[in-house]
């Protein structure tokens, strides 16, 4: 059952013109095809006429050449017809679709009164019987046909012909030049309202930008589309890639279950990962949208323009550009920030995949659902890959790696290792090794120790790096691994200067290639004894592990010149502190914690530190974070004791945070950019010591709520408020409600606050699933409603009686019946089953064994559920 990677074959045939008619009726679709085929030239031996047929599609007649198959073999999702041998043929085909009852979001679907298409990754068979991989590139013509109540009419490449049919309906004809495989496939069809722009191009070219939404959504395009011009300039800048049609859509829907998708010349996406204004969207969501908006347009390069041979590559494009997007990013607002940001999203959630039962490599080697490897793996892991190939190589010579990737690999489908080898091949750096990074699953851990030489004035750091073993691979080659590092003098607190004779420093970026097992380096005149500052910027995606004493981490925490690493040793000193916490390790955990107060005192005191950076040192680590640190978790007590520390602090520190509070109180109207979103991070931090700190605190939550011009604002103060919920708060929960119901992305949010506010139950939660604004069919209700309660709300999810596992259980086989990618994605929380104490692991497995029992369950939740209960 599962597809491998070892059984990569190239197409037997190639499909070099697609031509489609679907034509949209009130109740059902029609698709035609015409492909223009031939024999694959590179093999000898062709075979069956393979095509992929989904199960949404009724095949009503396909033909041959002109010679109808009468009945030809459906197998699974497999169409087959006899092989051909004639040089050029033709298939037609005609299908029956109804896209009013795809709940599944993929193919061709109904999302509130328009049509539209989710084709990645194997969409397209549910549109048209067609070789639907990724390796086999066709030049496509689509014609669409609907009612003209639908005026916009719309598919990738350029417009080649519009006009009226009869009765009452009309058409469109729509043409993309470039080559492209059947995932990158879209088309829509409703009422809609266009946003117009243009981008002129370095070379001088005028491109239109259109952004299309629903009607009402109108005043929330803007910010997309300063957005989209600021990404393609920074393309051309940064990695010389002009855009290439003349033409560039970007459709807002609100049924789609991930964030967007890269169709060539026609990205679709969600709204709430589009749709932005001053008034209702947060700092948080500008920056995501402006993230996302750049992300997709990056795809037009890296996976449109080069795309991937097959499925196991997709970190290819991915990696890559989630890495392109996060440099944008850092580019546009603070880059220490960025990286902050990236890091804690891949410790707190990547680390437990890697360390999990769904562990796989950035390329995996086998897999039964393809949608369940749209991982932070594969994306974010894969990302840090690709970063770490642009701090060995530094970034001139990435840059002549990715133009030779570009060129030579343009118009084709290609593997992870043609890009390494452009990468390898403009440096001289030898990455045989390197590429173990795409083969090996798992966190690697890098132990360093060291010993300083008074009289010789060296500090020597010793290296050490494991790798756990993940399913299917118990024994673990050693990784090359980049580490970043710098000295602070234990007297002076002062930066350290050294010189070393090892090979693999790389002075100039004070980079050290870690290739063996072990290894040491030595570090010369050195004039004091010093404290290494390790893994800055995080240049590996590793665990890096070095027996600091509490001060040696505040002395970071507080005079390291790399601003990443103070943030990094506040993590490892509140981690510590935590772990020492829960396992009660009393005189530890007491000495940790007073100088992770002393630490926090200092930081809070810093005039000099930027309000985003400082906001993010307050913030202690994740609960998910502490719980990947030791084993047996209970996840109440972790809660416990987690919300204890953090009420310590408030109270220990509360003239302090006080001071901040005033200190970073609005005082010019709101406006997303870098200054101002830290400085309302950081009221907002302050806030939150506030509240917990005394009874009353949460009236300064009321008076921000009430004060406050901004989404931002608004949200944090009713969250932190919503810790000592009160009736207050429910008169501005639904003060709240009534002033933003009609505004379908801060109603998301709002479902999200309600159910992540602690105190609430599984019977608070179904309560909440009977409210009008939320609904089964609509994936971002479900995330912010059932999502938002098991991953985010510890206490709730994880209710001694076990409600919670039952809750999660059913909502999962409900799920899957509709919609099994969104099902499948809501599995994860139980993938940690293991971890916890026996009472938590006994009552989620039997709840893991009741969702494999029916027949019938989808590829995709049978595949997490069983692989979860296999362990390793
Ligand atoms: N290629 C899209 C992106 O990352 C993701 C779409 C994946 N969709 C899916 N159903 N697996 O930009
Ligand atoms: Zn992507």
């Amino acid at each position: 059952q599962p597809i491998r990677l070892q059984d990569y074959a190239p197409p037997a045939y190639l499909v070099d013109e697609t031509h489609l008619c679907v034509q949209i009726f009130d109740d059902h679709a029609l698709v035609e095809a015409r492909l223009v085929m031939r024999p694959n030239p590179a093999l000898d031996k062709h075979g069956a006429l393979i095509l992929n047929a989904g199960d949404e599609v009724t095949l009503e007649h396909i033909e041959v050449d002109g010679a109808a198959v009468a009945d030809p073999v459906r197998e699974g999702e497999s169409l087959i017809l006899p092989a051909i041998s004639a040089s050029h043929f033709e298939v037609r085909s005609r299908v029956r679709l109804l896209p009013d009852q795809n709940t599944r979001l993929e193919g061709l679907y109904r999302s509130g009164g328009m049509y539209c298409t989710q084709c990645e990754a194997e969409g397209f068979r549910q549109i048209t019987p067609y070789p639907d991989r990724p390796d086999v590139l066709s030049v496509f013509t689509t014609r669409v046909e609907a009612p003209s109540e639908y005026d916009c009419l719309l598919s990738n490449g350029n417009p080649v012909g519009m006009g009226p049919l009869e009765n009452n309906r009309h058409f469109a004809e729509w043409h993309d030049p470039f080559p492209k495989p059947s995932y990158l496939f879209a088309l829509v069809a409703g009422v809609l309202d266009c946003t117009e722009d243009s981008f002129t191009t370095a070379s001088g070219k005028s491109v239109d930008l259109k952004l299309y939404t629903e009607p009402h959504n109108r005043h929330k395009t803007r910010f997309a589309l300063e957005a989209l011009k600021r990404a393609m300039r920074w393309d051309e800048q940064v990695y010389g890639r002009e855009y290439d049609l003349d033409l560039f859509m970007i459709v807002a829907v609100d049924h789609f279950n991930m964030g967007a998708m890269e169709n060539k010349g026609l990205n679709i996406f969600n709204s709430a990962c589009v749709l932005a204004d001053e008034s209702s969207t947060t700092d948080g969501g500008f920056e995501l949208i402006e993230a996302i908006v750049a992300h997709e347009y990056f795809h037009n390069w890296s996976g449109n323009r080069v795309t991937c041979r097959d499925w196991f590559q997709l970190s290819l494009k991915e990696g890559f550009t989630v890495f392109r997007d996060s440099e944008f990013t850092a580019d546009m607002h603070a880059r220490a920030v960025k990286r902050m940001d990236d890091v804690t999203l891949l410790r707190t959630q990547q680390f437990a995949e890697d360390a999990g039962p769904m562990a796989h490599p950035i390329r995996p080697d086998s897999y039964i659902e393809i949608n369940n490897f749209y991982t932070l793996t594969v994306y974010e892991k894969g990302a840090e890959v690709v970063r770490m190939l642009h701090t060995l190589l530094g970034a001139e010579a990435f840059r002549r790696g990715s133009d030779l990737y570009f060129e030579r690999f343009d118009g084709q489908a290609v593997t992870v290792e043609d890009f390494v080898a452009c990468m390898a091949e403009v440096s001289g750096i030898d990455l045989t090794q390197f590429r173990r990074w795409y083969e090996q699953a798992g966190t690697p851990r890098v132990d360093v120790t060291s010993e300083y030489d008074v009289a010789a004035q060296t500090l020597t750091l010793h290296f050490a790096q494991s790798c756990p073993a993940t399913p299917g691979q118990p024994d673990k080659a050693p990784f090359h691994i980049p580490v970043k590092l710098g000295l602070l003098g234990r007297q002076s607190r002062l930066p350290l200067s050294f010189t070393t004779e090892h090979s693999g420093f790389d002075a100039a970026n004070q980079v050290f290639s870690l290739r063996a097992e072990e290894d040491s380096l030595v570090l010369s005149d050195v004039t004091e004894p010093a404290v290494p500052s390790l893994l800055r910027d995080f240049s590996a995606p590793v665990v890096c592990d070095y027996p600091y004493s509490g001060e040696d981490l505040k002395l970071l925490v507080i005079a390291d010149d790399n601003s990443f690493n103070r943030w990094s040793a506040m993590q490892t000193l509140a981690t510590r502190t935590l772990v020492a916490l829960v396992q009660q390790a009393a005189g530890e955990a007491d000495e940790l914690r007073q100088t992770l107060l002393s630490a926090t005192s200092a930081v809070l005191a810093d005039g000099l530190l930027d309000p985003a950076v400082k906001a993010r040192i307050l913030q202690l680590p994740a609960q998910a974070y502490i719980a990947e640190q030791y084993s047996p978790v209970d996840p109440l007590q972790l809660d416990q004791v987690h919300t204890e520390l953090r009420t310590w602090l408030a109270c220990e520190l509360a003239a302090e945070w006080q001071q901040v509070l005033s200190a970073t109180r609005a005082d010019e109207p709101y406006r997303f950019e870098h200054r101002q979103a830290g400085r309302r991070a950081l009221h907002l931090c302050a806030l939150a010591a506030t509240v917990l700190a005394d009874d009353s605190g949460w009236q300064a939550a009321r008076e921000l709520f009430e004060r406050a011009d901004n989404m931002t604002e608004q949200q944090g103060a009713l969250r932190l408020w919503s810790q000592v919920a009160n009736t207050e708060w429910d008169t501005a929960m639904e003060q709240f409600w009534q002033r933003w119901k009609s505004d379908a992305q801060v109603v998301e949010q709002w479902l999200g606050i309600c159910a992540q506010r602690p105190g609430m139950t599984v019977a608070g939660v179904n309560q909440l699933m009977q409210h009008e604004a939320f609904s089964w069919d609509n994936p971002n209700r479900v995330r912010s409603v059932i999502g938002a309660f098991v991953m985010r709300n510890p206490r709730g999810f994880h209710a001694a009686d076990g409600s919670g596992y039952r809750f999660l259980a059913d909502a999962i086989l409900k799920l899957d019946g509709m919609n099994p990618q969104i099902a499948a994605r809501l599995c994860t929380p139980f993938t940690q089953w293991r971890r916890y104490v026996p009472a938590v692991q006994a009552a989620m497995q039997a709840e893991l064994e009741r969702i494999l029992a029916p027949d019938g369950l989808s590829d995709g939740v049978y595949e997490i559920v069983s692989k979860t209960l296999q362990g390793d």
